[in-house]
C-alpha cells in the first residue's frame, strides 16, 4: 500500500516507517521540515496546522492510507500548559488530515491515541478494554487532555466514508524514548513519586510499530485497539529498571507535595492515575503480539 505517515520524524514515526517499508509498503513521509531525513520515503512538506497549506503540500498526490502520528512532545510535558499544542494536533490537525486524506482518495486512516484516555485516575486491579468508557470528562484538569483524545477518536472512527482505526497506545518506552528517559536519569533529571507512583500500561516503540502496520493491514474499520505489553508496571520500578540497564544512579524519589508544583502534569500521570490496558482485542483481531511481553525484556533490548 501507499502511505502518507504524519509524524514519520517523530519517536514513533522513525521505526513506524522501517516497519512499513520492510512490510512492502511504500511511504510518503509529512513533516514541516524542507531538510528532514527520511531514508526511503519521499517528503511532502507542511506544517498541519495549516489547513490551505497543508491541501497544497498534498495536491497530485495520491495514498491508500494515512496514518496520524503527531504530537508537540519533543519537550517533556511537565504542566498542563505543554499538553496544548499536542490537543490542538487531536483536534485540528486530525480535521485537517481527514481532509487531506479525502482529497488524496485514502480509504484507511490510522491514528495514534492513548490509554490515558480512559482517565487520569486510579482505575483500580481489572484491565481496561476497548469497551470500558474512554474520553469521560470528569471536572478536573486533565479534561481537555481527555477531552482532545475523545474528539481525535470520534472525527476518525466514525467518519462514514473512510475506514477509521484508533490506536490506543500504552506509555513509550525502548528506542529513542528509553533514550531519553536514560540521558535525564543520568542528568538527575527524571524523579518518581516517593513510592513508585501509579500503574501504567507500556508498549516498546518497536512492538508499537509493528501494531500499527497490523492495524492498517487488518485493523476493522471503526475500531479502537489498546496497544500495550503483557504486565503493566509503576513509573518507580520502569525508571529503576532502566537505571540498572544503563548503569546509572536510580531516579530521584520525591514526595508528592514537592512534585505537584515542579511538575504538575507528570504529577497527575505519575500519583494520581493507575490504569492497566488489556491488549486481547489487538492480539486476537491483529495477529499482533508483543517481541516484548515485558518491560524487563524490552528496557534490555538495544535501543539502535
Ligand atoms: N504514548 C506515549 O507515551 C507517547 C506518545 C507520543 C509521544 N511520546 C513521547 O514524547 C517524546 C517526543 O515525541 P517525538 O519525538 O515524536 O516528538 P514530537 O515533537 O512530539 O513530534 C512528533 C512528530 O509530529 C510532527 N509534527 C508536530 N507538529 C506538526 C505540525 N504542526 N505539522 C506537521 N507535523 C508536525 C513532527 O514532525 P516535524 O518536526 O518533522 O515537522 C514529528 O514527526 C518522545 O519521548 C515520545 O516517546 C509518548
Amino acid at each position: 500500500m501507499r502511505v502518507l505517515l504524519a509524524g514519520a520524524t517523530g519517536a514513533i514515526g522513525r521505526p513506524l516507517l522501517d516497519a512499513l517499508r520492510t512490510a512492502g509498503h511504500e511511504v510518503l513521509a509529512l513533516t514541516r521540515k524542507p531538510t528532514a531525513e527520511v531514508p526511503g520515503a519521499g517528503l511532502v512538506v507542511a506544517d498541519v496546522l495549516d489547513r490551505d497549506a497543508l491541501m497544497r503540500a498534498v495536491d497530485g498526490i495520491s495514498a491508500d492510507v494515512v496514518i496520524h502520528q503527531l504530537t508537540a512532545l519533543s519537550k517533556p510535558p511537565a504542566r498542563y500548559a505543554d499538553m496544548r499544542l499536542t490537543n490542538t494536533l487531536r483536534t485540528t490537525g486530525t480535521r485537517h488530515l481527514l481532509e487531506a486524506a479525502r482529497a488524496i482518495g485514502a480509504r484507511r486512516f490510522l491514528t495514534q491515541s492513548m490509554v490515558p484516555g480512559y482517565g487520569y485516575v486510579d482505575h483500580g486491579p481489572r484491565p481496561l478494554t476497548e469497551r470500558d468508557p474512554f474520553g469521560r470528562p470528569r471536572g478536573s484538569r486533565t479534561d481537555p487532555m481527555v477531552a482532545a483524545l475523545h474528539a481525535n477518536e470520534r472525527q476518525v472512527c466514525a467518519a462514514d466514508d473512510i475506514e477509521g482505526i484508533a490506536l490506543r497506545y500504552g506509555a513509550f518506552y525502548g528506542l529513542s524514548g528509553s533514550q531519553g528517559f536514560v540521558d535525564a536519569l543520568r542528568a538527575g533529571r527524571l524523579p518518581v513519586p516517593r513510592d513508585g507512583g501509579g500503574t501504567m500500561s507500556w508498549i516498546h516503540l518497536s512492538d508499537a510499530a509493528a501494531a500499527t502496520v497490523a492495524a492498517m493491514e487488518r485493523g476493522r474499520a471503526g475500531q479502537a485497539y489498546n496497544i500495550v505489553d503483557d504486565e503493566p508496571v509503576t513509573w518507580g520500578r520502569m525508571f529503576d529498571e532502566h537505571a540498572r540497564a544503563a548503569g546509572t544512579r536510580p531516579p530521584r524519589r520525591l514526595p508528592g507535595w514537592a512534585l505537584r508544583p515542579a511538575a504538575p502534569y507528570f504529577a497527575t500521570l505519575m500519583i494520581d492515575t493507575s490504569l492497566r490496558a488489556s491488549n486481547a482485542r489487538a492480539k486476537a483481531e491483529l495477529g499482533w503480539k508483543p517481541a516484548f511481553p515485558t518491560y524487563r525484556e524490552g528496557v534490555r533490548a538495544p535501543r539502535a
